[in-house]
């Protein structure tokens, strides 16, 4: 019998929740996972959406507490430990909320032996108060699967101090009963070990980088931990991908990678990013297909929806006041979007004053249906006023995604088959885990 052989594909962005799409991969085959999840912070977040100004609110907030959030990741973090190849290392970034639990929940999944690192990453910004220090760092905190594992030390050396540099005393070994004993202060003509503070700038509002995602990360961060942490051809998986910062990095470093993010708006916008830094080969596994899955988006994933798949752009927060959702691709001409049925004639003539005002002959309302007073009235402002209103149904947007490209990229990792998604009851604890491949969970050390 010929045996089965399993694929990893990569150059995909899976548009889902993780947990469900992670227990699909199969085992011992990513090399580098970077996670970067919503806080735990219990707060919404203004957020600036896009170059316009536009605030949209983001939700941070656990409900039931901080243990309920830890439970949550461990069962994500479980499932990455299994498919994370033998060699391979994860960096969880975590800000100060609560960096201690997931400490001690890494601890527990990985087995405090296999802790490597707690980065601090600082930054300029943040906020302050006169009551107490700056808080200016995220913790990023690195573990590894096993005993061995990738560190390139050369491509992320950093430079030495100018006194460093300077001073003789840099340049001379001490040495002790006749062995060399402070060779640490030759300086090393590729630059300085890298430590595990880096001052890096977080993303400023003027920066080319810049897409308006709410915590979006710095290329920076991510090609220091790619290029230590990885070396060319292995595969890097974000399962909380975002707008696609460790994938942009991963492309340029020519690393394969696999993106994972629930919200169809952040999976909409690494699809361009992607595009831009040349990936060729880009597959969507997961956005809406079906009408049902549309009504199911939150409101502002529904218009992001919408707005994405005619290639529009978003409203500024003034035009948005007016009913105004976003502009055609192209000709700029007012869309607007509603995640309703039965759409009626007073909608109608609002969008036609908000269309009139804005000076322009013509726009688009999207819905799931129209009434017969909708189509009168559009009718109507056409013959009175010279005013076209479209009224488009959103079915007639899905489709087969025929705009994205069929992936080639597929690696073999295995010689067993993949396996299905697991029901919760099934996966395994953390002790099956760690006996699964033979490693202690936790030392006494
Ligand atoms: C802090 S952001 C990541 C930002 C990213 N590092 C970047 O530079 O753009 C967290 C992301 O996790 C996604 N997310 C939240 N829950 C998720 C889940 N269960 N599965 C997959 N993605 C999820 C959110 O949609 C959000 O985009």
């Amino acid at each position: 019998m010929t045996p089965a052989v399993a694929f990893l594909e990569t150059g995909v962005i899976y548009c889902d929740d993780n947990l469900h799409r992670l227990t699909g991969f199969p085992a011992d085959c990513i090399d580098l996972i970077y996670l970067d999840p919503p806080f735990f912070s219990n707060r919404y977040y203004e957020v600036i959406w896009g170059d316009e100004a536009e605030i949209r609110s983001f939700e941070d907030r656990w409900e039931g507490g901080v243990h309920v959030y830890v439970g949550w990741m461990r069962e994500r973090v479980m499932e990455m430990r299994r498919i994370l190849k033998p060699t391979g290392s994860i960096y969880l970034h975590c800000d100060w909320h609560a960096v201690h639990y997931l400490k001690q929940m890494m601890d527990e999944v990985f087995g405090d032996n296999h802790f490597q690192n707690e980065v601090i990453w600082y930054y300029r910004g943040g906020g302050v108060s006169p009551r107490r220090w700056g808080r200016r760092h995220d913790t990023i905190l690195f573990y590894t699967k096993g005993k061995k594992w990738t560190f390139n030390v050369d491509p992320v050396r950093d430079e030495y101090s100018e006194d460093v540099k300077r001073s003789p005393a840099s340049r001379y070994d001490k040495s002790y009963r006749g062995k060399k004993v402070y060779e640490g202060y030759r300086p090393h003509p590729g630059g300085k070990h890298p430590d595990d503070v880096w001052p890096i700038q977080p993303i400023m509002p003027s920066a080319k980088e810049r897409l308006g995602y709410p915590t979006q990360k710095p290329e920076r961060l991510l090609d220091r931990i790619i290029l230590a942490s990885s070396n060319e051809g292995d595969v890097v998986l974000d399962p909380f991908a975002g707008c696609g910062t460790t994938l942009v990095v991963a492309q340029r470093q020519k690393r394969e990678w696999i993106g994972i993010d629930i919200s169809p708006t952040a999976v909409g916008l690494m699809k361009r990013r992607m595009e831009k830094v040349g990936a060729r080969t880009i597959k969507l596994v997961g956005m809406p297909v079906t009408e049902a899955q549309l009504r199911e988006l939150k409101p502002f994933e529904f218009q992001n929806w919408v707005v994405q798949r005619v290639h529009g752009t978003h409203s500024t927060k003034k035009s948005g006041d007016m009913g105004i959702d976003g502009f055609s691709f192209f000709d700029h001409f007012p869309i607007q979007v509603k995640q309703s049925d039965g759409i009626g004639r007073n909608v109608v003539d609002n969008f036609e004053t908000a269309v009139e005002r804005s000076k322009k002959p013509r726009g688009t309302i999207y819905g799931f249906s129209f009434t017969k007073g909708a189509y009168e009235e559009a009718a109507r402002a056409k013959a009175a006023k010279g005013i076209e209103i479209e009224l488009i149904e959103v079915s007639k947007l899905l489709g087969d995604y025929a705009d994205l490209v069929t992936p080639e990229r597929r690696l073999l990792v295995a010689d067993a088959p993949l396996p299905e998604p697991r029901p919760p009851e099934a996966r395994p604890t953390v002790e099956e885990l760690v006996k699964s491949d033979g490693e202690p969970a936790r030392t006494s050390e």
